[in-house]
């Protein structure tokens, strides 16, 4: 087994302790969560919930009932039941030992917990070491949510500072994008098919382009998003790590860390970002959201071309583009074949090349165009090959549901290590450093001009696949 590997069935949970229940992310997603759980049979042990807020057992549930009949609609009353059950509350301030005493009182005799943090993470190691302190961290698991930091730097020093209470092994880090069932079918998609492998590599592939769009603003999110920006809100971690996934080497020997040690590889041969090859931009309208500053020059918009060092990938570029109030929201990765050559076959010029399309969102599937001819004419003419994930596979479990139902059965494999958290802010640091001009762009487009020029070397920005 890999070095720092956990993944045991006896690493499963014998008490979730949330720290954070009265929270947003709670009431949008973790009590759904916890509820598809129930309703799965995959839950079968107690649940603290901790906050500062003034409730009792009963508030809690009756939170619960509320958040999941806005999320899912009408519980099913036995579901509903066994999961309120489960259900206790503490409160107290994350800054009083007493807080972490209550916590140890709540859950009781339990050997192994996963503590959940759903708070700011300016808290996380003040309540790690409130865990601490009240010796409850030695067989636990702590699940904590990005941003690990907004650099190389203060990541390092996030880690270090849990690091001074739990071992790696410990900390679960959630990257929602890889709990999506399609970025899971990226990885089987690849390897179980062996047609794939003789193709993918820098013979017969010319480019790779990953395109995160979102139709809609940073809406009420102003504050958070102002500080942060398109690069650091799902480049640094979501493309990457979806990159990861088509870019590593065959993951060998069923160990947890397999995938995980593929990707750290891939992401240790991509080379420091280049400013030069990244473009910013910030849609008109961005300046008068609430909360974000006068003059701000964030970015709502990023594109950049990255760049791999090994036998696979050399001289292939990696394109990323990501932003807001895009035209369309669509999620998609897509590879690029080389073109042939020009023969004696068709209208004397030679096909666009072959495409591969992953499409993570919205209708999950894998798309493959080729070229036919066209009927009646000496013309080329797309000739697609596609497939639906989710026609085939029936309901996909949602990201916070597998993540957390993982972190409670001890299966670690969707969990960040610290090791790619660093490789991947080593790739974007000079970006982050440089960051250059930001270019306006008109709402409901795809972004600065200057973006298009990023391409010009191998082609365009695909067109989305869209349903
Ligand atoms: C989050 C970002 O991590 O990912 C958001 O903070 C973004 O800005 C979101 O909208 C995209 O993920 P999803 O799964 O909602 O499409």
């Amino acid at each position: 087994m890999g070095k720092g590997a956990a993944n045991h069935a006896d690493q499963a949970a014998d008490v979730l302790a949330i720290f954070g229940i009265s929270g947003d992310l709670a009431k949008k997603m973790t009590f759904r969560a916890l509820y598809k759980l129930e309703e799965r049979g995959k839950l079968d042990c107690p649940i603290v919930g901790v906050a500062i807020d003034d409730w009792d057992d009963e508030q809690l549930r009756q939170h619960a009932r509320d958040a999941i009949g806005a999320t899912v609609g009408d519980p099913d009353e036995d579901v509903f039941s066994r999961l309120a059950e489960r259900l206790t509350y503490v409160q107290g301030d994350y800054e009083d030992p007493k807080t972490f005493e209550r916590v140890g009182e709540a859950i009781g005799d339990a050997k192994q917990p996963v503590f959940y943090l759903e708070i700011p993470p300016a808290l996380f190691a003040t309540v790690v070491q409130g865990l601490g302190k009240a010796g409850l961290t030695e067989n636990a698991h702590v699940v904590i949510e990005k941003p690990f930091g907004h650099d190389l730097e203060s990541a390092r020093k996030l880690n270090s500072e849990l690091c001074s209470v739990l071992r790696e092994e410990q900390i679960l880090r959630i990257d929602h994008y890889l709990g999506k069932e399609p970025v899971l079918d990226i990885t089987y998609l690849r390897f179980a098919n062996a047609i794939l492998e003789p193709v993918w590599n820098r013979e017969h592939v010319s480019h790779v382009q990953m395109t995160i769009a979102e139709d809609f603003g940073v809406d009420d999110r102003g504050r958070f998003y102002d500080a942060v920006g398109a690069m650091r809100d799902v480049i640094q971690n979501h493309a990457l790590q979806v990159l990861g996934i088509v870019g590593m080497e065959p993951p060998t020997g069923n160990h947890p860390d397999s995938v995980r040690d593929k990707k750290l590889e891939f992401f240790k041969a991509m080379r420091a970002a280049d400013p030069k090859k990244y473009v910013r931009g910030q849609y008109e309208g961005f300046l008068d959201v609430k909360d974000v500053a006068a003059g701000s020059t964030t970015e709502t918009f990023a594109a950049v071309e990255l760049e791999v060092d090994n036998w696979r990938w050399a001289g292939v570029p990696f394109f990323v583009r990501a932003g807001k109030c895009l035209p369309v929201k669509v999620s998609e990765v897509s590879v690029f074949f080389k073109r042939p050559p020009r023969l004696g076959v068709g209208p004397g010029k030679t096909p666009e090349p072959n495409q591969l399309t992953i499409r993570i969102e919205p209708e999950a599937g894998a798309r493959i165009r080729l070229y036919a001819k066209e009927a009646g004419e000496e013309a080329f003419q797309p000739a697609d090959l596609q497939v639906l994930f989710e026609r085939v596979k029936g309901e996909d479990p949602e990201p916070y549901e597998r993540l957390l139902g993982d972190a409670i059965a001890g299966e670690h494999q969707l969990f960040t290590r610290q090791s790619a958290i660093e490789e991947t802010w080593r790739v974007v640091q000079p970006l982050l450093d440089e960051p250059g001009p930001v270019h306006p762009y008109e709402k409901g487009t795809w972004g600065p001009e200057e973006a298009e020029k990023l391409v010009h070397g191998t082609g365009q920005w695909a067109q989305p696949w869209l349903p």
